[in-house]
């Protein structure tokens, strides 16, 4: 055949093999690559899905700081023993906001994806104050030293602006009010306008004390995981 025979001179020509070969990856890569550059989104939006308010934000850089995501992931999977355990499998859009992402693999605890609302503040704060008043067998350490650590608002704008800087749409007025939020969140007599900004944002004073503690971050950031999806309503697209 006249074309195979064509195909010997490649084969015995090193240079000549090795253009062609570089030639056939370039195509290949440049059809992979190429419409991920003309795609809008690579992620399915999700009504419910927000970014975090600025007290959530501050509670998940001291969940990052203190290294939850060492003994914690934050990714239901799709397999049954997961979904029964944890609640609806973890969609892509819940952590499209996550700087870095939080999902993990190492479960010396339970994946906390959706463990927001499940137990009440005061449970949260005798568990972190003392994990083995609430659960005898745990291992978990204690991070009681939050409750005494105060925190202010000084660098939650530019915190905020930061996290638009990587695509989270933090509105103009999002960054204008970033501190009244944070300190409205924890007051229960707080301006009610975060949750316009921020829907079904929850606001009350999370650890207890008189004083903004970054246990009150913690906390609001503990109790909206997995939240935001409304999942007696939400339908998975499949042709998307
Ligand atoms: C050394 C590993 C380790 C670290 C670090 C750790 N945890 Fe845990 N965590 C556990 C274990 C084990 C459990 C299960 C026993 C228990 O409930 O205490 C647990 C349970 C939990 C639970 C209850 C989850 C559920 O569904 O019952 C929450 C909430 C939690 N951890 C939050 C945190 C936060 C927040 C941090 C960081 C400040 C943290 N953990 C750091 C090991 C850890």
């Amino acid at each position: 055949m006249a074309i195979l025979e064509k195909h010997k001179i490649l084969e015995k020509n090193a240079t000549l093999l090795l253009i062609f070969s570089f030639l056939v990856v370039t195509i290949g890569g440049i059809v992979q690559i190429t419409p991920l550059f003309y795609l809008e989104n690579t992620i399915e939006e999700v009504e419910g899905v927000r970014p975090y308010t600025p007290l959530e934000l501050t509670g998940r850089d001291i969940y990052v700081r203190e290294g939850c995501y060492v003994c914690h992931s934050q990714m239901i999977r799709p397999m049954r023993d997961e979904v029964e355990r944890y609640g609806h499998y973890s969609l892509a859009a819940e952590s499209m906001y996550d700087h870095p992402f939080q999902w993990g693999s190492k479960r010396t605890g339970p994946d906390l994806a959706r463990v927001g609302s499940r137990y009440s503040d005061e449970w949260h704060i005798d568990h972190l104050r003392d994990p083995r008043s609430v659960v005898p067998e745990s291992i978990m350490p204690s991070y009681g030293f939050l409750l005494d650590r105060m925190i202010t608002p000084d660098h939650i704008r530019d915190r905020l602006r930061t996290d638009s800087a990587v695509g989270v749409p933090y509105t103009e007025e999002m960054l204008q009010n970033a501190v009244a939020d944070f300190r409205a969140q924890a007051d229960p007599f707080g301006d009610p306008a975060l949750q316009e900004r921020y829907p079904g944002a929850q606001m009350r004073n999370f650890d207890r004390q008189p004083q903004l503690t970054e246990m009150d971050a913690l906390i609001a950031y503990l109790q909206v995981l997995g939240t935001m999806v409304d999942f007696s309503t939400f339908e998975p697209d499949p042709n998307r």
